[in-house]
């Protein structure tokens, strides 16, 4: 099907829009700081790690015809748009992220047929599809890199960075999955190195190359036309490189990501993608941002940049309890909740006049979030899930939900290493040892940060395998599947996933949530997150306790009183002016001045 939206705009006018209200001219007396409209802004994005969704052939790995047997439920949560992990043909060193042919699907995922079903599927019930776009780097075992490793004089041998052996060893360049951390690796059959940031595997593209740009931009066309709604664009700030591979500059005092992301010609080269593809289309675009700093915010998303739409910043994630400038280990004194809300704040800051943001707490790459920013213990757990889902949903924002987040899955705390299955966990595990590192502390570790606790199969109901799979998972379930399912949530109206639905209606119903201004309240307070979201003449109060002791805060100055629009435990907070919150409660009042 023709998406392109030349083609789209006169269907637009003839037909009523199923998706979200598409984007709507500014509406009149709106204050002035408020954003552009959109329809991108307006949605609840949905991730869908496919591998651990639904299994529906019992070869233990989730698939595409799974997905499309569960899309009732998703459908059911309220969600306007699914964003899918890559699907595409892989050898899955790194989970599909190292893809070997842009333009076919897995065949453990299904067949080309599975995912058009999974898109019409989806598409007649008013959902739209992100699809991910690897492009920073390939799989070894995609064609274009077995040809440009097969001699210095092939066509494509251009399409990757060789440095050649006589040159001596390349400048160090840091990988985020090698076993030696080395991102240089000697090929011996043409003598040369050759540049990975992620895993042996995963040789970077060569953007320099302008053939490359036109093979990505083809590829970007194919789905599009198809019908996909977008693209999640995996480290896409890498891109670019100082091919003279100069030594790490000093000013970035060893910090490799922070200079990946600042690639000479990364801007020219989103300008240039979004003048031949992305323009074309009424589509969405989120970047994956590692290494993108507050400043360089906006050159990737203002609107008259003519580059994405969104990006994730990982500013939260890569700190919150983790050890600074290390983030394979905990550290769980590295958690403050107004270090929290300051950084939630400068975000929204940023976004404030120009561009636009994105809020999540979990996904493929993080463990649990209601592990790590709420309390899984089985008296907290349900309490704090739906906090973290209040604020993620009162954000100004789109907003990301993790699958499983919105039942409250928790982290699995792997303790052998057997249990692993993500090769980052495993060959920096198996680094330490070769050098003698302390193991123990190493597992303690990944037992709260690994990425495998975010990618356990989703828990449908209390039967064998968590109703994932008849055969064998290819990674365990957790064993709190027998508490924690979709069954048992359905049947139980103070669940974490009614409550997210009811969520969802909430910021569905309230645009103000979606473009309403933010504002931080109590800045210090170390136990409560509060903040007001206003938009013409209409305030809403945000109050979140991050403590298993709650926590006290007020109304802002004013305000005399509150309507509870939505409360996550059955007592209410409001002692007059004053909120006196029970643990991990989260509340959302409308306020009034008398
Ligand atoms: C980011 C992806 O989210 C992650 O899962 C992957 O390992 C790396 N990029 C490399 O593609």
């Amino acid at each position: 099907m023709k998406r392109r939206l030349e083609l789209l705009l006169p269907l637009l006018a003839a037909c009523a829009h199923t998706a979200p209200p598409a984007t709507t001219p500014n509406p009149p007396a709106v204050e002035i700081s408020t954003p552009r409209r959109a329809w991108w802004k307006q949605v609840v994005v949905y991730q869908v790690y496919p591998r651990s969704f639904q299994d529906s052939d019992n070869n233990g790995v989730g698939d595409l015809r799974g997905i499309v047997s569960r899309l009732n439920y998703i459908k059911s949560l309220g969600v306007d748009v699914v964003w899918l992990n890559p699907v595409y043909q892989s050898p899955n060193d790194d989970n599909g992220y190292d893809i070997s042919d842009y333009r076919a699907i897995m065949p453990e995922m299904g067949t080309m047929a599975d995912f058009d079903s999974l898109l019409q599927g989806l598409h007649r019930r008013g959902i739209k599809l992100v699809m991910d776009l690897v492009v920073n780097h390939t799989s070894d075992e995609h064609p274009w890199f077995q040809q440009s490793r097969s001699s210095r004089t092939n066509p494509y041998r251009d399409f990757y960075h060789w440095w050649p052996a006589e040159r001596g060893t390349p400048a160090k360049r840091w990988s985020f999955f090698d076993e030696e951390g080395s991102a240089w690796r000697y090929d011996s059959t043409t003598q040369a190195f050759y540049l990975h940031y992620f895993s042996r595997k995963q040789p970077d593209l060569k953007w320099e190359n302008p053939r490359v740009r036109r093979e990505v931009y083809d590829i970007m066309r194919f789905w599009f036309d198809k019908g996909v709604d977008g693209f999640r664009m995996d480290v896409i700030p890498f891109i670019s490189k100082d091919t003279t591979f100069p030594p790490l500059p000093a000013a970035y005092h060893g910090d490799y990501v922070a200079y990946y992301a600042k690639g000479p010609k990364v801007h020219e080269y989103l300008q240039e993608m979004n003048r031949e593809v992305l323009s074309k289309y009424d589509i969405m675009t989120v970047g994956e941002g590692g290494g993108v700093a507050v400043e360089d915010a906006l050159k990737f998303v203002a609107e008259d940049r003519h580059e994405l739409q969104t990006f994730f910043q990982f500013e939260l994630v890569d700190h919150w309890g983790r050890r600074p400038g290390n983030w394979l280990y905990p550290d769980s004194s590295n958690r403050s909740l107004p270090a929290l809300k300051g950084i939630f704040t400068k975000w929204d800051s940023v976004f404030a006049t120009s561009g636009w943001g994105t809020v999540f707490l979990g996904n493929h790459d993080q463990s649990r979030m209601v592990s790590r920013y709420g309390n899984d213990t089985p008296r907290y757990r349900n309490a704090s899930a739906k906090m973290l889902q209040t604020l993620l949903l009162t954000m100004r924002a789109t907003p990301y939900i993790y699958d499983g987040d919105e039942l409250g899955m928790a982290n699995i705390r792997f303790t052998d290493i057997r249990d692993y299955r993500d090769l980052m966990t495993i060959n920096y595990y198996n680094r330490l040892k070769r050098e003698g590192g302390d193991l123990r502390e190493f597992l303690a570790g990944q037992a709260e940060l690994s990425r495998d606790n975010g990618r356990t199969p989703m828990q449908w109901s209390a039967d064998s395998n968590a109703g994932f799979t008849a055969g064998v998972p290819w990674i365990r379930i957790n064993p709190d599947y027998r508490m924690v399912n979709v069954a048992a949530e359905e049947r139980d109206t103070g669940s974490v996933l009614h409550y997210f639905r009811r969520m969802i209606q909430l910021r569905k119903s309230e645009p103000l949530l979606v473009y309403g201004k933010y504002q931080l309240l109590d800045r210090e307070n170390p136990e409560v997150f509060a903040y007001t979201r206003s938009l013409q003449g209409r305030t809403l109060m945000v109050a979140l306790s991050f403590s298993a002791k709650g926590g006290m805060t007020a109304l802002p100055a004013g305000y005399t009183s509150g309507k509870i629009l939505i409360n996550n435990l059955a007592s209410s907070p409001l002692q007059g002016t004053r909120l006196e919150l029970g643990a991990y409660q989260a509340v959302v009042l409308e306020l009034t001045r008398d």
